[in-house]
């Protein structure tokens, strides 16, 4: 495994493998765990050649946010990757070090709902930094978790709006036993928090289980996940149910569009997300209790 934090070693790594094999990009912050662990895995099925970045990006951090406390565990991942057969992993210093780049990209719209709305600017930081990793890697695919949902579908939408010529593959959250969703920030929760923090999921298969049962109205459904919240003591930032491409607010759930539940909260000094697709009548989704979750 070669580890680089230069771009010019990087891509001449990388050139003898273009055209011949296909590269795969897992773009991460570091802080690696079982989540990330099986996008690189999705990403080794796919691909010949696997690049990781690790690279807390600090355009993607409010002035409020935790950019300095945020864990950095090179060693630990470097060894996590060394067993994944990852092929390279790409740690830069800084890819900023002449300053903000001067050109940087702005999301339309996409961004003022869910996350957009509690952290402005987050997700122009996200798209500028990970346009950035796909014009230094060039990879033909990458691979990026469902659990940040909105993220997935800003670049989603970005790498086709742009004609970006990559393919981007997404990988399934995955859960701790309790159904808690795998996150880097997981770590701040105390032992307390940790067991309130299974309330966002509890909530979530809540509202997909009633949906199952033929429940349409959306409004009901998130009445009835955040009774579930507040059976926890939790305060969502945001609970809702949006249409799974466009990210608007979907009124009633119906065949003809694929919806998802999302919810943010803080529980501690954590922020934590998490997100299900949402059944409807023509097409239900398998219903699992939080209980008998498997990672
Ligand atoms: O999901 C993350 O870890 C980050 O937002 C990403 C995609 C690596 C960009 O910094």
């Amino acid at each position: 495994m070669i580890i680089t934090p230069q771009t010019a070693e990087l891509r001449r790594q990388l050139a003898p493998m273009r055209g011949r094999e296909r590269i795969a990009l897992v773009p991460t912050m570091g802080c690696l765990h079982e989540g990330h662990l099986s996008l690189i895995r999705k990403a080794r099925r796919l691909a010949d050649t696997v690049v990781v970045s690790i690279y807390v990006n600090p355009l993607q951090f409010g002035p409020n946010e935790d950019l300095d406390s945020y864990p950095r565990t090179f060693e630990a991942d470097a060894a996590l990757c060394e067993t994944e057969d990852v092929d390279i992993i790409f740690h830069p210093q800084n890819l900023y070090a002449d300053g903000p780049p001067p050109v940087s990209l702005c999301v339309a719209g996409l961004d003022r709902c869910l996350c957009g709305t509690a952290r402005p600017g987050h997700f122009d930081g996200v798209a500028t930094v990970v346009a950035i990793l796909f014009n230094i890697v060039q990879p033909d695919l990458a691979v990026f978790g469902e659990k940040d949902w909105q993220q997935l579908t800003i670049i989603r939408r970005m790498t086709e709006g742009l004609y970006m010529p990559l393919e981007i593959v997404a990988g399934d959250t995955v859960r701790e036993a309790d159904g808690l969703a795998m996150s880097s920030r997981n770590r701040y929760l105390n032992p307390a928090e940790r067991r309130r923090a299974t309330g966002l999921y509890r909530a979530l298969s809540a509202m997909q289980k009633l949906a199952k049962a033929g429940e349409t109205c959306c409004a009901t459904l998130v009445a009835h996940g955040r009774e579930r919240l507040a059976a926890q003591d939790i305060e969502a930032e945001y609970l809702d149910i949006r249409d799974a491409w466009s990210l608007e607010p979907v009124a009633n759930l119906s065949g003809n569009r694929s919806a998802r539940a999302l919810v943010a909260a803080r529980i501690g000094r954590a922020r934590l997300i998490d997100n299900v697709p949402m059944p409807h009548a023509s097409a239900p989704v398998n219903h699992t209790e939080p209980e008998e979750v498997s990672r």
